[in-house]
């Protein structure tokens, strides 16, 4: 059976592809950033999963304005990234596993979820920069279920519901009969707004409650509306969907194993984390 190993969180700021492009990690702008590093890697080092699935938000690549799916699942042999006009280099393909798309997809629409399904993808920065940042320099060890959640056009999913189609996606994993590590992504965040007369804004303390409350206690999130998350991290901040999303997804007894908060990268409050799934069985002899 598919085990789910644990998550990972992460920025997905594409300034970090060119600091990764000109080799910059050491330099001191960068360092306290990409030191939050070194643990994941001997992390997925020593877990070795052997898929992704990724929630992310599209930023115009694969969806625009004129059509945006709320949730939209990948179920493509690859995911190529294109020239999305911020200077960095193109990234290369991500390969995908259709047969698991189609078990996601096929339980969550059974769940009420009723998904986009993208038998063709592209990924834009927000896959791109968290593998480039996982797996620096390799060939990319693992497949990849692209979950794309809207947090561009409004209206956007609550956070309930973001954490509720976690959970869908989790309970999907566990009856997959393939022996699988999966472990879950979510990409973007913490507080950041690029945009109108608010941009630069950043709220570390509203960062730390959201670091401090989406292991242990990530239904405390859902009392903020979109509207108050908004206003506390920022128009681009409630990319903290994927991160609920994520969190949803893990189904054992939750440990927080490493944490990362550096300010600012680019215009972002720069968040890394690593949770663990422990299991059914050891939350049942807990
Ligand atoms: C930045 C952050 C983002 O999440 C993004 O998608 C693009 C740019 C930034 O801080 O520069
Ligand atoms: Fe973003």
């Amino acid at each position: 059976m598919a085990k789910i190993i644990g998550g990972i969180a992460t920025t997905h700021v594409p300034a970090i592809g060119k600091a990764i492009a000109e080799n910059k990690q050491n330099d001191p702008y960068w360092k306290p950033f990409f030191q939050g590093f070194d643990y994941v890697h001997g992390w997925l080092a020593r877990e070795k999963p052997d898929v992704a699935v990724v929630f992310y938000n599209d930023h115009g690549l694969n969806f625009f304005l004129d059509k945006l799916p709320t949730f939209a699942v990948g179920a493509a042999a690859e995911y190529r990234n294109e020239d999305e006009g911020w200077g960095i280099p193109v990234s290369r393909a991500v390969p995908g596993d259709p047969a698991l798309s189609w078990h996601l997809i096929n339980a969550l629409i059974a769940d009420e979820f009723d998904v986009t399904i993208c038998q063709e993808m592209l990924v834009d920065h927000a896959v791109t920069i968290p593998m480039a940042l996982m797996w620096p320099g390799e060939r990319w060890p693992v497949t990849i279920i692209p979950v794309s959640i809207n947090t561009v056009q409004h209206p956007l999913p609550s956070l309930a519901r973001c954490f509720k189609l976690g959970r869908s996606v989790g309970r999907a994993l566990e009856t997959y009969e393939q022996d699988l590590r999966v472990m879950i992504v979510g990409t973007g965040g913490l507080s950041h707004q690029l945009d109108g007369t608010r941009a630069g804004f950043i709220n570390k303390e509203f960062d730390q409650l959201c670091l401090d409350k989406i292991a242990r206690h990530p239904e405390a999130l859902t009392r903020y509306s979109i509207h108050d998350f908004v206003a506390q991290a920022g128009a681009q901040g409630v990319e903290f969907l994927n991160w609920m999303a994520m969190r949803g997804a893990l189904t054992g007894r939750v440990a927080e194993v490493h944490r990362n908060y550096h300010i600012p990268i680019s215009n972002t409050a720069a968040a890394t984390i690593v949770l663990e799934n422990r299991g059914r069985r050891e939350r049942m002899a807990a």
